[in-house]
């Protein structure tokens, strides 16, 4: 499978909706991942979600990522994703917050190796998609679990590896250690994608020329900021206008809208004002003053003013982006915990 650029936009739960990863793709990502879908939600029908997953060919390359501990489960939560239309299976050994790692998946699995090639072996041989794993370093600070694994991963069936270099315990403290990414990448002979703190073009050729990976993931440098895939990419680039900033926020709501309802998109929005606004862009009080706002119109009515111009931009970007044309609803609830 080929992938158009060596930038790949990270899977991030309650932010990497649809609306987000087609954003990723218009600007340069060369491949877009959905949050992560909970295998559990398959015989737990009760667990509390984001709602399903919602993808369309506009999207691909598109990876959608599963979670969870026991093969069968997995196997068949992944033939439902290859169904749906993914190109590519990630399963999720990175996430590490305790409601998941407590049931056995997510980092968890790093440290448990015999499940882990278990569950990748499965998920490969029920699916002719390519099966790819996103993990942590390990579970503890200083950990070098992610070695000794990812030769083992690949055995077992895994195309490609993505290296988050920061223990479960981290979090996202620290530093994402990358002498591990060229250590990784000297073990195995498929793709390794480098993931953690790629901000900007500088610190991608960085990485790609220090590590040998195969590309880089961003996550929260493009949250509110897809200029910055833009950077990455193609180097120097104009900030955008304020204009082309509301233009695409109120793109990003239109389409969240559409896809979460009304009433849950009102408050998923939030985190993306400051996302969109700050970085100097809008004065800090404006922010604010959105979050207060319970009604999506009210909020588009108040961006609008902020930037006038704005209108044409948006008119533009609807008119050369239809949305919602052929989307497939894939029957797995996206999991409100996320990380990885
Ligand atoms: C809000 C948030 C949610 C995340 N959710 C997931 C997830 O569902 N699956 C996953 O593999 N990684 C997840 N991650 C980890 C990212 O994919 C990425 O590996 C990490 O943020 C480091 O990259 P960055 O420095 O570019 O953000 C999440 C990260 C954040 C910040």
């Amino acid at each position: 499978m080929e992938i158009p650029t060596r930038l790949v936009l990270a899977p991030m739960a309650g932010v990497s909706v649809q609306a987000f990863r087609r954003q990723g793709r218009r600007f340069g990502a060369g491949l877009v991942c959905s949050e992560m879908v909970s295998c559990a939600g398959l015989h737990h029908g009760n667990e509390r979600t984001l709602g399903y997953l919602r993808i369309a060919s506009d999207e691909r390359p598109l990876a959608v990522q599963i979670f969870g501990s026991e093969p069968d489960v997995m196997a068949e939560a992944a033939r439902m994703v290859e169904d749906a239309g993914a190109d590519l299976v990630d399963v999720n050994f990175g996430c590490p917050v305790k409601k998941v790692t407590k049931t056995g998946a997510g980092a968890t699995l790093l440290e448990d190796p015999e499940r882990a090639c278990g569950v990748v072996s499965a998920v490969a041989e029920a699916v002719s998609v390519p099966v790819t794993v996103k993990m942590r370093r390990g579970l503890e600070n200083g950990s070098r679990a992610c070695l000794e694994l990812g030769p083992r991963l690949v055995e077992a069936g895994a195309s490609s590896l993505t290296l988050h270099p920061r223990s479960a315990r981290q979090m996202y403290t620290g530093e994402a250690d990358h002498s591990l990414t060229a250590e990784l990448v000297s073990r195995v002979d498929v793709p390794v994608i480098a993931s953690g703190d790629v901000t900007s073009r500088a610190r991608a050729q960085a990485i790609l020329a220090t590590t040998g990976a195969s590309a880089v993931m961003v996550g929260r440098a493009a949250q509110g900021n897809p200029w910055a895939l833009r950077e990455i990419i193609e180097g120097e680039t104009e900030p955008p206008t304020r204009e082309e900033v509301v233009a695409e926020l109120i793109l990003f709501m239109r389409a969240t809208v559409r896809e979460l309802g009304e009433k849950r998109a009102t408050g998923f929005l939030k985190k993306f004002y400051g996302w969109y606004l700050g970085r100097g862009r809008f004065p800090r009080p404006f922010k604010q003053e959105l979050v207060q706002l319970e009604v999506l119109g009210e909020v588009e009515e108040r961006l609008f003013a902020a930037a006038p111009g704005s209108a044409a931009v948006l008119a533009r970007l609807e008119a050369e982006h239809p949305e919602g044309e052929d989307d497939v609803l894939l029957d797995l609830p996206i999991s409100i915990y996320g990380g990885g």
